[in-house]
């Protein structure tokens, strides 16, 4: 069996700070090294470049990400961001299918499996994002919503070889998000086993131990060592939380 991978605090700033916040934000951050963990910023695409400088400035053991990224590599789409420019500067690192993307700019399972599979033939990491709607966890379909948004993922070749390398989970719940209504262990766990034993069956059981599933949906300093404590939750992906130096560094501390 491989060792687990190390624990992931990933922040998600969503559309909020520009170059100038971010670069402030990373002045003030103070993040100790930590051998079992690391830590990420999906941050907006304008401000990268400026998240990035800064980050290299203070050595700061932190990665910076991109929050989307088209599945073309040009071509006449107005408003969307390259994964070739991404790498020009220096980005490899991108999370795909959040469920604001799902909810607000149409995409589908079918959009994020292309996106997902054109990031990883390029050489990113990525992030999927997961996870029901409450209608859909009240209706008891969050295990059937959860397998038709991986199931074309891991019925694809490409992809399935790069689960537990360069491709990760994170389980953000949609009731949870933003609501202050965090999801109790019991069922971030349950959600979670159900996820790995998806992962199990397709995969086997190493490269499913491999990947990474975070869990996402009102994580704060006061509920985030509760969620770490449960078996198959491999680290967190933050929202508002995560726009503080203060309160990222709190859950860093946790960790
Ligand atoms: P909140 O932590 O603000 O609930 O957002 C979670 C999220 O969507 C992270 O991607």
């Amino acid at each position: 069996m491989s060792a687990k991978p190390p624990i992931l605090l990933a922040g998600n700033w969503k559309m909020n700070h520009g170059p100038k916040a971010a670069r402030e934000f990373l002045q003030k951050l103070e993040l100790p090294k930590k051998d079992r963990a690391q830590a990420r910023l999906y941050v907006p695409a304008l401000s990268l470049t400026s998240a990035i400088a800064s980050t290299q400035e203070k050595t700061l053991p932190l990665q910076i990400g991109a929050q989307n990224v088209h599945y073309e590599k040009s071509g006449a789409f107005t408003g969307e961001i390259s994964g070739p420019m991404l790498s020009e500067i220096g980005i490899n690192q991108v999370l795909i299918g959040h469920s604001e993307r799902r909810q607000f700019f149409g995409e589908t399972n079918e959009s994020v499996l292309l996106k997902t599979k054109s990031a990883l033939e390029q050489g990113f990491e990525v992030l999927l994002c997961i996870g029901e709607l409450l209608s859909e966890r009240e209706a008891g379909k969050t295990e059937s919503v959860l397998t038709e948004q991986l199931v074309h993922v891991l019925e694809n070749q490409e992809c399935k070889t790069h689960f537990g390398g360069r491709l990760h989970l994170a389980y953000e719940p949609v009731w949870a998000i933003g609501t202050g209504v965090v999801a109790t262990p019991e069922q971030a766990q349950s959600a979670h086993g159900f996820v790995r034993s998806l992962l199990t069956k397709s995969l086997g059981s190493e490269k499913a131990e491999d990947t990474r599933i975070l869990y996402g949906g009102s994580v704060t300093p006061s509920n985030f060592k509760e969620l770490l404590a449960c078996p198959g939750i491999d680290g967190g992906l933050v929202g508002g939380a995560s726009l503080r130096p203060e309160s990222f560094r709190a859950l860093w501390d946790l960790i």
